[in-house]
């Protein structure tokens, strides 16, 4: 590795003009709290003072008068992201439906998310008949998600080149809202549904809290049918850009590095790579260096998130891993069945698995995969029972 640095360096300095970032080794990404405190810390993005104050602003409650509903899910962004801090992950699950003719997918009336609350009873949102299709989907961690944003979208796309035929993940494009939705490869939700967290903020603005904001002007139906909430929702407070820079300031999901330094935790990392499981759970991933422009023009990247080394144990595409809940959203009908690889970062926080949260245990939630994933689940299978446990010690540790 030294010697490469040093090629690289020394081919970069005859050229010159090329930004020093490129020049300097990648550097880890900070971890958002310490365990001894749990206290949440600024990456560096912001000072400490103006990121405590963007999340109060994401911990706040929501009532009518600030635009909630006509329908929701909660009243702020904490309520379904907060475990164990607030921007972690969390059990709350949001149900979506619609149909399947045979050959496509076709949302519910009124979008394939169903609102599980609503401001007045006759608004409430139901399953209507004819939408066999059904799922829930977890709450997901957003901490370390502006190292996430970093990512050049051709690094994503390398990785997908890098996989052995057959486990190639999907790499899509989808729109960033405040760059006329021009399209840039997703890497945010389950189906990979968005790739700026400014635009996932002010769709989750909308769709779990029922407020409106400029990329999101319009208030949510119920079942397709136009309710007035009797409140216009305030003019735009500002709110999607906090929450956006609240998220991107946070560090990364922080290990156990007691239990990360024990000889089975240890044993179980090297078996986790050797069955094959990093070829889609990827252990390292560097973002773009501090001044690349990304969002299609919106961001760039600052000095805090830029050529940062962070181990998410995901790819952020979309495979069939036998796991699919028939749901299209962003990504065309060819993504019906497909899920983004869950980041194992953080996992130790989370108690239901899998995109519905219906697993409850680490050792059936790998036996659960399927398709793409099945000759590493075999090799899985293959290992001793001491050996499995070892790698779920490993899991356990994240
Ligand atoms: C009712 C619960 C609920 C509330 C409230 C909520 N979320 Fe979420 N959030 C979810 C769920 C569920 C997902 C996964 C969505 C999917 O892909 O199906 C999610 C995913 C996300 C993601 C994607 C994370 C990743 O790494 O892929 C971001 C970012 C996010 N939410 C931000 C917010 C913000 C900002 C707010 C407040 C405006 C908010 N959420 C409010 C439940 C909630
Ligand atoms: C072909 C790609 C692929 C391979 C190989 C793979 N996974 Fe996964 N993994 C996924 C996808 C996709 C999901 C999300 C599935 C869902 O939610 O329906 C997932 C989910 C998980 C989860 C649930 C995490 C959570 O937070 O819900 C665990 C644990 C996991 N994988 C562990 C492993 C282990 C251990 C191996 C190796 C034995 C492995 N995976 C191999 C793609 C893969």
């Amino acid at each position: 590795m030294r010697g490469l640095t040093c090629i690289a360096v020394g081919t970069l300095l005859a050229g010159s003009l090329l930004p020093e970032a490129l020049t300097q080794a990648p550097v880890e990404a900070p971890p958002a709290f310490s365990p001894g405190t749990m206290t949440l810390v600024t990456n560096g993005l912001v000072d400490q003072a103006t990121f405590d104050a963007d999340r109060a602003v994401f911990e706040e409650q929501e009532g009518r008068a600030e635009g909630l509903g006509p329908v929701y899910n909660a009243q702020s962004c904490a309520e379904c992201h907060q475990n164990p801090v607030t921007g972690g992950i969390s059990q709350v699950t949001e149900l979506r439906a619609g149909h399947f003719d045979g050959i496509n997918f076709i949302d519910h009336v009124g979008g394939s998310l169903i609102n599980d609350r609503a401001i007045n009873p006759a608004f409430q949102e139901r399953v209507l008949g004819g939408n066999e299709v059904r799922t829930f989907r977890t709450s997901l961690n957003t901490l370390g998600d502006g190292f996430v944003e970093a990512i050049d979208s051709n690094t994503l796309v390398a990785i997908s080149n890098g996989q052995p035929f057959g486990m190639r993940g999907q790499f899509i494009q989808v729109p960033v809202n405040e760059a006329n939705n021009a399209v840039r490869g997703g890497r945010f939700g389950w189906k990979n549904q968005h790739a700026s967290l400014k635009s996932f903020s002010a769709d989750a603005y909308l769709n779990e809290m029922g407020i409106t904001s400029p990329l999101q002007p319009n208030d949510n139906t119920s079942n397709g049918t136009v309710v007035d909430d009797g409140i216009p929702d305030p003019e735009n407070l500002g709110d999607v850009d906090l929450f956006a820079e609240f998220m991107r300031a946070t560090g990364v999901p922080p290990r156990d590095l007691v239990l990360a330094a024990t000889a089975d935790a240890q044993a179980g990392s090297v078996l986790f790579s050797q069955v094959g499981c990093t070829t889609c759970h990827v252990r390292n991933i560097t973002t773009a260096p501090a001044g690349t422009v990304i969002n299609q023009g919106a961001l760039t990247v600052s000095a805090a998130l830029g050529n940062k080394v962070i181990h998410p144990f995901g790819d952020f595409l979309l495979h069939d891993v036998g796991t699919g809940d028939g749901i299209v959203q962003n990504g065309g009908q060819s993504t019906r069945n497909k899920v983004r690889t869950a980041p194992l970062w953080g996992m130790r926080s989370r108690g239901r698995l899998m995109h519905d949260g219906e697993t409850v245990n680490r050792n059936e939630s790998i036996l659960r995969h399927a398709g793409e994933a099945t000759s590493v689940i075999n090799n899985y299978r293959s290992l001793s029972t001491g050996q499995k446990n070892q790698l779920i010690l490993f899991l356990n540790s994240l």
